[in-house]
């Protein structure tokens, strides 16, 4: 859903324990500039100590709504997030996904990662085209959404209509597959015995 190996600049929100930071800077150039944000300093700072020697990488221990304060008016071909949008307050996650916009390249695309499609109508606010894909053998099922910006956001009516069909295949999707190993946990259990 990305050309990350193709990128200049890039930056992550919500760096956590830094699977996905490792992982980015395998496929990035050499030139490539990666600012990684997490607001937890404990966590920020232990991927700072674990790969924090790649001259590429800068991790930042602010919230990710800040991230033009770090460009230095450089704009973002790729932004890849995990951040628990859904959990979050209303003002936080309209100000950070507000900030992702404004500082990609027309070009540029937000790839989000979440474990429910309820982000999604916030994402249509801001960003069209949207790509979705579902990650079924991640344990839970994960959504991806690569967010562009070369469309402009679709009309606010347009989201409600379209919100719910656009989620029906993701839900239906998720509850086959948590019934599916439910029954096959099931199964196992009855061979052993209890
Ligand atoms: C689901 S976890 C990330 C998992 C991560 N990919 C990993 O490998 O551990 C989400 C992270 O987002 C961070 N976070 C939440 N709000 C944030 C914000 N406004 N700015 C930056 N990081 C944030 C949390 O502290 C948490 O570490």
């Amino acid at each position: 859903m990305g050309d990350l190996p193709g990128a200049r600049t890039v930056v992550e929100f919500g760096v956590g324990t830094g699977v996905y930071t490792g992982e980015i800077l395998e496929r990035l150039r050499p030139d490539a500039t990666f600012l990684a944000f997490e607001i937890e300093p404990d966590l920020a700072s232990a991927v700072a100590e674990r790969l924090g020697n790649d001259p590429r990488l800068r991790v930042i221990n602010d919230s990710a709504e800040n991230v033009e304060e770090y460009l230095d008016g450089a704009k973002v071909d790729y932004i890849v997030s995990s951040i628990p949008f859904t959990s979050l307050p209303a003002g936080p996650r309209q100000s950070i996904l507000g900030a992702a916009r404004e500082a990609l390249k027309p070009d540029g695309k937000m790839l989000v990662l979440q474990y429910s499609t309820t982000v999604l109508p916030y994402l249509q606010r801001l960003f069209a085209p949207i790509e979705r894909r579902l990650s079924p053998l991640n344990i839970p099922p994960a959504f991806l959404f690569a967010c562009s910006v070369s469309e402009g956001p679709i009309r606010e009516e347009e989201v409600y209509d379209s919100a719910e069909s656009d989620r029906l295949p993701y839900v239906l999707g998720a509850l086959t597959l948590g019934t599916l190993l439910f029954l096959l946990r099931r199964r196992r259990r009855a061979k052993r015995g209890f």
